[in-house]
């Protein structure tokens, strides 16, 4: 679909699939109640898990929430771009987009359509990630439509990325939400007191991280990087598993049909989600993991999650 005819539906309160360069979203006016709960709807989501709220300017971001110093900071270093802020919401925000809460969360991401696409609807853009609740997040026009075959989509080609934006709740005590496109290590550099969220009774403070998420179909058991001995020996007892790993590993594992995840954090974070998406022979599919640093990180926690188990 073009464009133009993708604002034209969210103008009138439609819902629309969009690419950006994390994952596709799928979008409605972030004005318009009804509009946002159609969102909720197509997507199956529980309704206490907010939405994060795309912009396409500073103006725009600072009509939906209070733009703290430290916001302006990261900001202007990392939008447009996959950083997302959670801050005190403003009025026009209503509390369907947030669940309720008084804090909303807000981009500008940087691919060219998604930032055309919110300047000619004329509004911000609430969004969640083009999939069912609790399916991979969608990095292609294929993967939307397989899970939606009747939501209009504008097909962007790939994402760039393949995970999904940083989130990061600002104030005294600023924390990661949600690891991301941008690694901790560069958001760092412009906030040091920035730490990973700490929850001491088991509630995360991100709503959307408490559900089962990114499963694929048939049970995945994930290895740690430096766990290949055991993973080798788990292998020889389940002869018939698929095996997903780091494309420089897929030599190791003979008899064994092979999902090669790419070369490099980067690399394997563009392929993940489609990874997860392929149907695979055999009942059941064992992981080798990369290591937790840069954007692996990301990718280990969205391995974690799609994880039965974790070794
Ligand atoms: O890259 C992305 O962020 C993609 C693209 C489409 O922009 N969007 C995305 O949205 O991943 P979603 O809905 O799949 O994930 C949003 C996450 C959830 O974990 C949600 O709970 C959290 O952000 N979130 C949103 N608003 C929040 C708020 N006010 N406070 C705390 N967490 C919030
Ligand atoms: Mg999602």
């Amino acid at each position: 679909m073009e464009i133009a005819d993708a604002a034209r539906i969210i103008m009138q309160g439609g819902v629309v699939a969009f690419p950006t360069e994390t994952v596709y979203g799928l979008g409605a006016d972030a004005t318009n109640p009804q509009a946002v709960h159609r969102i909720f709807e197509a997507k199956g989501r529980p309704s206490d898990n907010p939405l994060i709220v795309h912009v396409s300017c500073k103006g725009m971001a600072s009509s939906v929430a209070e733009i703290s110093s430290d916001a302006e900071l990261l900001i202007d270093r990392f939008w447009p771009g996959p950083l997302t802020l959670i801050l005190p919401k403003k009025q026009s925000v209503p509390e369907e987009v947030t669940a309720g809460l008084a804090s909303v969360g807000i981009r500008m991401p940087s691919h060219p359509i998604a930032l055309d696409l919110i300047r000619l609807s004329g509004v911000p853009i609430a969004a969640p990630s083009a999939n069912r609740s609790g399916r991979p997040s969608p990095t292609t026009a294929g993967h939307v439509r397989s899970d939606f075959p009747h939501i209009p989509i504008i097909d962007g080609g790939p994402c760039k990325h393949g995970v999904e934006s940083t989130v990061v709740r600002l104030g005294p005590l600023p924390a990661i939400l949600r690891q991301g496109a941008i690694p901790i290590e560069q958001i760092r550099e412009f906030l040091p007191r920035i730490m990973p969220s700490q929850y001491s009774d088991g509630k995360p403070e991100s709503p959307g991280m408490k559900y089962l998420h990114y499963a694929p179909v048939a049970p995945l058991i994930l290895f740690r990087h430096d766990k290949i001995s055991s993973m080798k020996a788990f292998l020889k007892r389940n002869e018939s598993a698929t095996v997903l790993c780091p494309s420089e590993h897929a030599g190791e594992f003979p008899g064994h049909a092979i999902v090669p995840l790419g070369s490099g954090p980067e690399d394997i974070a563009h392929n993940l989600y489609s990874a997860l998406r392929t149907e695979h022979k055999g009942d059941i599919l064992v992981c080798l993991g990369i290591p937790p640093a840069g954007i692996g990180a990301a990718v280990m926690d969205r391995l974690e999650r799609a994880a039965r188990e974790t070794r």
